[in-house]
């Protein structure tokens, strides 16, 4: 299982130390791994100072090309090369703010793979797709643009349904189940996938989504703020696979 704190444009410098801290007492069960997603100025002293706990680090977004006059933009050369195990690809966020297109998030994926990072393709069906009853179409397309047919191995899928990031709204259970299944199905030829769920998962709704067999982890926002809240979700995980 791998859960994931996306800090998104919140936390600073002085809350990775807070987080190492914490975490200095915590016994770090390998089947279960923590990452943080801080912003990027903070990404070098996050895997300076978490990686002897056993906490993994990566970006919240990269360019779709290695290099060039791209002002603003973060290469994967440079996360590669800082020790970024993973990179978030096509967070709704970034979709809607930043104009990221299937076919961006297909291209930066290739490239994150070609740097050994794991991508984390987020995919997720908007309300309106919702209620006109069309969210498996909708995902099934999404991962066929935005995953490269070539890939075998190393990548997650988060699903993320966007009318549920920060609404303290979550699908039903099954609903999250049968999303899984369905991009499981279109990746059965990936080897190790992890399909993780976000959407406002808390530590009071996390230990029912970590029962479904499809979910792998989960992708979270809000709750990772609260450092406290993080490592109860954790604690469930890793509660659920014993
Ligand atoms: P929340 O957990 O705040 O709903 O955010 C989910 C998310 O967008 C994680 O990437």
């Amino acid at each position: 299982m791998l859960i994931a704190g996306n800090w998104k444009m919140n936390l600073k410098y002085e809350d990775i130390i807070k987080l190492k801290n914490i975490i200095s007492d915590l016994e770090v069960d390998r089947r279960v791994e923590i990452a943080i997603f801080p912003q990027f100025p903070l990404l070098y002293s996050a895997i300076e100072k978490l990686s002897d706990y056993k906490i993994e680090v990566g970006a919240q977004a990269c360019s779709s090309v290695l290099k060039g006059a791209f002002t603003g933009d973060v290469s994967v050369e440079i996360i590669s090369d800082i020790g970024c195990k993973y990179c978030i690809v096509g967070h709704s966020e970034r979709r809607e703010y930043h104009h990221e297109t299937n076919q961006f998030v297909k291209n930066a994926s290739n490239l994150l793979l070609s740097k050994n990072i794991i991508p984390i393709v987020c995919v997720g069906e908007s309300l309106e797709v919702k209620n006109k009853r069309e969210t498996n179409q909708f995902i099934k397309s999404q991962i066929r643009e935005c995953i490269p047919e070539n890939i075998t191995s190393n990548i997650v899928v988060a699903y993320e349904p966007i009318w549920a990031i920060g609404t303290g709204k979550i699908p039903e259970y099954e609903e999250i189940s049968s999303v899984h299944k369905i991009i499981m199905n279109e990746l059965s030829h990936i080897k190790n996938l992890k399909v993780i769920y976000g959407g406002s998962v808390n530590k009071e709704n996390c230990s029912k989504i970590f029962e479904l067999n499809e979910v792998h982890g989960a992708l979270i926002g809000g709750a990772s703020l609260k450092f406290k809240d993080f490592l109860a979700i954790y604690e469930s995980a890793v509660k659920q696979i014993i």
